[in-house]
């Protein structure tokens, strides 16, 4: 895709700038931030915007507290967090865009922050209502879009606000652009996809997107199920994700005739009542009252081999029930053979970071991207249109 304007070309300095950031961040028990890496992530252009004299306002959600102000979803904990990383205040204006916050945003100073309370308690948010795109508007005078993880999303935020000012690309937005740009022009060849979790009918558009991009893909966890069903495969007592026969065999034909091979898994490892450990079948041996968890070793030998010659590696989904330690073994060993591989390696998916992290395996990834549906939809080389809407370079 085409380089957007980015903020290291714009005039920041005694401007009050509106800065979209993703800090839908996981929260504990206890309501606080469970995991600031999206914060982290930020910093890069929070930090520029702080030097450069910029006064800035930042916009973002937390959960989906659908329209309604919700205490559960206050960004309350992630002010916080977020003043102890830059070390200074970062107030709350609690009722977005009502008077409180028009005053808050005319008393922030060159290098100050101020955010706004959730914008999702908000329902012109998600219904990206024109009235509530030009109240944040009237807010600042310059639009930076920071928030990867939600340029999927036609949003006021999103969308709205960047058609009233004079908006560019945050050095997130830059990188995640730049990084995932690799993917769909041109990648290096062969171009192997890995593909794990679960939601087939979810999944179904992306698998359609690698049909002729991608030289091969390789799937495991319980996205293969209906594939090795509609192959005839007996998987036992497992569940299976029903009704997807017709769209399953009709992937199937386009990837063989646009020369993308499906690589599906040639054994599975079991849970069985009654037995202490578990076990791996062939799968044309999957005994009847099996729960199938994780792929074999001989599957693993092959994902392994198709990743000895990759040149691109795009990672999306644990291959078995990474959750439990037992039936993390397949995503660990072929994650761990991928690092050993040079080349582009790409991992995207909020959960599949976390799973790579809690495995020991992320550092065989060059680029981990902070989006989730975001990330996964850019892949497919599909429009997003909060980036649509922001200038080119
Ligand atoms: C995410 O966590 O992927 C983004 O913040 C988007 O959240 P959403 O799926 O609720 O729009």
């Amino acid at each position: 895709m085409a380089e957007k304007r980015g903020i290291g070309a714009a005039a920041l300095r005694g401007r009050r700038v509106l800065v979209r950031v993703d800090f839908n961040v996981p929260q504990d028990a206890a309501g606080q931030v469970a995991d600031d890496r999206r914060i982290q992530e930020a910093m890069p252009t929070l930090n520029h915007l702080r030097t450069s004299g910029a006064r800035t306002i930042l916009l973002a959600h937390l959960g989906r507290p659908d329209g309604k102000r919700d205490p559960r979803f206050s960004l309350k904990p992630v002010a916080r967090r977020l003043s102890s990383i830059l070390g200074q205040p970062v107030p709350l204006a609690d009722d977005i865009v009502g008077i409180h916050a028009i005053e808050m945003s005319t008393r922030v100073q060159n290098g100050q922050f101020l955010m706004l309370e959730n914008l999702r308690f908000h329902p012109g948010e998600e219904s990206n209502d024109p009235n509530f795109a030009a109240q944040l508007a009237r807010l600042g005078e310059v639009f930076v879009e920071d928030a990867f993880g939600v340029v999927h999303r036609a949003h006021a935020s999103t969308v709205g606000v960047p058609k009233h000012l004079p908006s560019v690309a945050g050095f997130l937005v830059e990188r995640e652009v730049r990084e995932l740009s690799r993917l769909v022009t041109n990648p290096d060849r062969p171009y192997v996809v890995l593909l794990g979790g679960a939601k087939v009918a979810d999944k179904l558009p992306l698998l359609e997107s690698f049909c002729g991009r991608a030289d091969a893909v390789l799937l495991g966890g319980a996205l293969a199920f209906p594939f090795l069903a509609a192959r005839g495969v007996s998987l036992g007592a497992t569940k299976v994700e029903a009704g997807l026969e017709a769209s399953v065999e009709a992937f199937l034909r386009r990837a063989a005739a646009a020369g993308t091979s499906i690589v599906l898994p040639t054994d599975l490892v079991v849970e069985r009542p009654g037995a202490a450990t578990p076990e791996a079948f062939k799968i044309d041996a999957i005994p009847p009252d099996a729960l199938c968890r994780d792929i074999g070793p001989a599957t693993c030998a092959e994902f392994r081999e198709a990743l000895a010659i990759s040149k691109t590696v795009f990672w999306n989904g644990p291959l078995g029930m990474a959750e439990d330690p037992r039936f993390a073994v397949g995503t660990r060993e072929v994650l761990a053979a991928m690092a050993s591989v040079p080349g582009y390696h790409v991992a995207a998916g909020g959960d599949s970071a976390r799973v790579a992290r809690d495995l020991g395996v992320i550092g065989g990834f060059q680029f981990v991207s902070t989006g989730g549906g975001a990330a996964l939809e850019f892949v497919q080389g599909l429009e997003l249109p909060g980036l649509a809407v922001l200038p080119d370079a």
